[in-house]
């Protein structure tokens, strides 16, 4: 799942009570919390997650006895 678009500027409140403002004219929310500047995407939902299966995404599966 990739961020959630808006149109700016926007203003994010976390659940600290932190409010987080963007002056962009289109602004990337992020849905996954893996963001390095959360509440805004860094596009770290492109990186595979540890439990992940195989999908042309993740790319093919480690098979067992391979080298
Ligand atoms: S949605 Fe892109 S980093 Fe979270």
């Amino acid at each position: 799942m990739g961020p959630f678009l808006v149109e700016g500027p926007v203003e994010v409140v976390d659940e600290a009570g932190t409010v987080h403002t963007s002056h962009r004219f289109r602004v990337a929310l992020c849905t996954c919390r893996r963001s390095r500047t959360f509440p805004w995407c860094d596009t770290s939902h492109r990186k595979r997650p540890k439990d992940a299966g195989p999908s042309p995404e993740n790319g093919p599966a480690e098979q067992e006895g391979s080298p």
